[in-house]
């Protein structure tokens, strides 16, 4: 049998670097958290135990890499993007702080901020400083959870969001709002915005905390949290983020209330996807291996720290993930 050997490894090999493999198996090692805590309302980092999709460590000795010093301060909801090129990477926060003196949830909707705290980068090491950028209409009650996607056939970000909206009438915003939508804009630089607009207004339910996986050049699913009953469902398309949308029945875990959904394409496994869901005092790991179909089983906890709260998962090339460890060691 030993002959063999040389001929399996020469076969292994070519499979490894043969052109139909998809990125997916092929060129991520790794995984970044970006995310925030109740403490401490900045950017946090956590890098992956290798290629686990479940185990991390808390980067930068377990210390925030990045803190907003515009808008309220603090920085919630945490959402890192990247075009195709991988050549810049932006970070996106919820500008909200829950902890200053006088805060009510009440004022945080109607005189809210209207804008998000931007960072960008080209390496993942180096960030800009931050910066606060306006996405919202004067109707607008706030700006919450971004999420983005690059769109390579127009060169640029569609920004997503949820806001409610005051009558144009209503300056101080007194009176009733609108039911919570998801929002949307774009933008090249995360400098300038095309004017807000709705993207998903539901006539009778309010909706907060987007997050889009990306299946195919025109395929997505997407999860939405149906505030009413504070649950997360899935949405998929295959005729792009403004195709018509088919509602998978139900929701992803339906036992509990869960919000702030982080979705992401095992670097591994073909066909196989995680969904974090923030039980309101920390991300839960999910997962499913028919998107089509789903049944969203528990992951395995071993190595998944404890007080994640709504953020994003990044898959890494082994540049990036050399880049972070050794900038930002756990
Ligand atoms: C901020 O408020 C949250 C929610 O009440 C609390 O869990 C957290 O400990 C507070 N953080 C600080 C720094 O006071
Ligand atoms: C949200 O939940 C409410 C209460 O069950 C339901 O009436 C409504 O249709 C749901 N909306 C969506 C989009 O799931
Ligand atoms: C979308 O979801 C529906 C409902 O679960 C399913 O029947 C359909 O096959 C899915 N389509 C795609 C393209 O994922």
């Amino acid at each position: 049998m030993r002959p063999l050997i040389p001929i399996i490894t020469t076969l292994i090999s070519a499979v490894a670097t043969s052109p139909i493999e998809t990125r997916q198996e092929s060129s991520y090692v790794g995984y970044l958290v970006s995310t925030f805590s109740d403490a401490l309302p900045q950017v946090h980092f956590y890098l992956s135990n290798s290629n686990s999709p479940t185990s991390f460590s808390y980067s930068n000795g377990g210390k925030p890499v990045l803190a907003s010093t515009v808008g309220t301060g603090g920085v919630r909801d945490i959402f890192l993007t990247t075009n195709t090129a991988r050549s810049e990477y932006y970070l996106l926060g919820t500008d909200l702080d829950i902890n200053v003196s006088g805060f009510s949830w009440d004022k945080a909707t109607r005189q809210g901020s209207r804008g998000i705290v931007v960072w960008k980068s080209t390496d993942l090491v180096e960030w800009s400083s931050p910066s606060l950028q306006t996405i919202e209409a004067d109707t607008a009650g706030m700006a919450w959870a971004p999420s983005a996607v690059w769109d390579d056939a127009t060169s640029q970000y569609y920004v997503f969001w949820s806001s409610r909206l005051y009558s144009a009438s209503d300056a101080e915003h007194t009176g009733t709002a609108s039911l919570d939508r998801i929002r949307y804009a774009t933008t090249r630089d995360f400098a300038t915005f095309s004017a807000p607009q709705d993207y998903v207004a539901e006539p009778d339910t309010p909706l907060i905390d987007q997050e889009f996986l990306r299946t195919g050049v025109d395929s997505f699913t997407r999860f939405l949290k149906n505030e009413t009953v504070n649950q997360v469902y899935q949405e998929n398309t295959t005729g792009g983020l403004f195709g018509s949308w088919t509602r998978v029945p139900g929701y992803l875990r339906p036992e509990s209330p869960l919000e702030g959904p982080a979705a992401f394409a095992d670097n591994v496994t073909p066909g196989l996807y995680h969904v974090w869901l923030d039980d309101y005092t920390q991300y839960v790991p999910f997962e499913a291996s028919n998107l089509e179909n789903p049944s969203w089983s528990a992951s395995s906890t071993s190595g998944f720290p404890l007080g994640l709260k709504h953020g994003s998962v990044t898959p890494l090339t082994q540049k990036e993930y050399d880049a972070i460890a050794a900038a930002y060691p756990a």
